[in-house]
């Protein structure tokens, strides 16, 4: 258990409240700012604003150590405080961190040392901006330390247990030190740095995991051409101990708001400073195109879509979560309607229809396949496993199953009746489509 320090946090979002409620659990006093009433109320009773496995129980179990709060100034008694606001891209595909200078503004005045910790991902340089606008306002009592986070959305509780790595960037190895101390009791490497390698490790991170799932979604596609199963050269490609396992998996592409955006950094500040990352472009590119195959695949069994019916299963951008930033499913979902079908969409826990204005959301997955042409995995929660069912068979008007996640057996589901499309997988040929029998006439008893 660490000695406990007092923990300030600007932002009551995920990345804020994964970190102060993870902090909390590790012994530590910790305030949470946010600007929106609407959401400190709901904290304040007890309500979470997002779906994150594990967090309730984290913030509940530590109800008296967390205060959520709109006051900066109640941040003035912290030793060390994070920024965990949102940096989203900007029209240029900058990232835009207006609500990081906004927290600086609202830094309250100490009488004590205290350190600043970037949480949220910033362009590299962003450490020297902010050091210059501390000296500039007189705040020669606040240090600066980048320590980028690397949770992902499902498992932000188990990521910040138990991290592969802590990276910690700093001016002054004596801050780096204070915000290592917070961490005591989680084990792991730590790497210890200047604040532009630090920012520029988080970018790398994320621009290098999103160039594995291109890479092996444009093996996909190869394999499709050439009838080799991309799942199985996944496997072998990563036992190699030099490529690893992770990150491997081919499928309807990468989302969420993180890859996008950083993937896009990155490339934009190697732009602005004069480099052009050609590997970056074509990993977008790739990604991009990866979610539209999915409309030619539903075109090889059924012809024009206009006028079919489409169940789009799966609207969150991965499993665990309901945030449906850059999700694929909202890109093929507004395919399917561009090109006229009818899409029914289910998801347990993502709520579209705000955004997916001429979809009808259905309440399970049974009552979105009724009467389908074609049923499209696009997030592989688990309930989909059991998709190649019996009831789905008859419940739809075609067997028609695109598994864009590569959830299913591709042999069981023919065997169960389906037409069956996966992704790098060799295919059913063409006008395979097993037709469905005539249902029996139902007698009244
Ligand atoms: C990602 C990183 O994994 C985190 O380390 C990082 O901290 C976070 O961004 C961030 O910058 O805040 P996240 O966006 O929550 O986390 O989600 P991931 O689990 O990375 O998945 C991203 C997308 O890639 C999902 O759409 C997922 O379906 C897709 N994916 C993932 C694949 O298509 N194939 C894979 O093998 C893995």
């Amino acid at each position: 258990m660490a000695d406990s320090r007092a923990v300030g946090i600007f932002g009551a979002g995920w990345v804020g409240l994964v970190t102060g409620g993870c902090f909390a659990e590790l012994g530590h006093e910790v305030v949470v700012r946010d600007i929106v009433p609407e959401r400190i109320e709901a904290l304040r009773a007890g309500h979470l604003p997002f779906h994150e496995p594990d967090l309730p129980e984290v913030l509940e179990r530590n109800r008296g150590r967390i205060r959520y709060t709109l006051d900066a100034d109640e941040l003035g008694e912290a030793d060390v405080l994070f920024i965990c606001v949102q940096t989203p891209p900007t029209y240029s595909g900058d990232a835009d961190l207006s609500y990081v200078w906004n927290a600086l503004d609202e830094l309250p005045r100490a009488n004590r040392r205290q350190v600043l910790v970037m949480k949220s991902t910033v362009p590299v340089g962003t450490g020297d901006t902010v050091r210059a606008a501390l000296e500039a306002r007189g705040l020669n009592n606040v240090g600066y330390v980048s320590n980028p986070e690397f949770l992902a959305e499902g498992t932000g509780v188990r990521d910040f247990m138990n991290p592969d790595r802590l990276v910690l960037g700093a001016f002054a190895p004596e801050d780096a030190a204070v915000v290592e101390a917070l961490y005591s009791g989680i084990e792991a490497p730590v790497v210890r740095t200047d604040v532009a390698s630090a920012e520029m490790i988080k970018l790398a991170a994320n621009a290098f995991l999103s160039t594995r799932i291109s890479f092996i979604n444009e093996i996909a596609n190869v394999c499709e051409l050439v009838g080799a199963d991309v799942e199985d050269v996944a496997k072998g490609v990563g036992l190699d101990h030099r490529l690893g396992p992770h990150f491997f998996r081919a499928g309807v592409g990468w989302g969420g708001s993180c890859f996008g955006k950083d993937v896009s950094a990155l490339k934009q500040l190697a732009g602005n400073s004069g480099y052009h990352f050609q590997l970056l472009a074509a990993v977008i590119e790739v990604n991009e195109l990866q979610k539209r195959r999915v409309i030619a695949k539903l075109e090889k069994h059924l012809g024009k879509l206009r006028g079919k019916t489409i169940a789009v299963l799966g609207l969150a951008f991965k499993p665990n979560t309901d945030d449906l930033r850059d999700a694929p499913s909202l890109v093929i979902a507004s395919r399917l309607l561009a090109e006229g079908a009818s899409v029914r969409t289910w998801d347990p826990v993502a709520d579209a229809r705000d955004r997916l204005r001429g979809a009808l959301q259905c309440g399970s997955v049974l009552d979105a396949v009724a009467g389908a042409d074609a049923a499209v995995i696009v997030t592989e929660w688990p309930e989909l496993r059991g998709l190649a069912s019996k009831e789905v068979r008859e419940a739809m008007a075609r067997p028609l199953i695109v598994d864009g996640r590569n959830v299913l057996d591709p042999e069981e589901t023919r065997a169960a009746g389906f037409a069956y499309e996966g992704i790098g997988r060799g295919s059913s040929p063409f006008a395979s489509l097993p037709e469905t029998p005539e249902r029996e006439p139902k007698v009244p008893r």
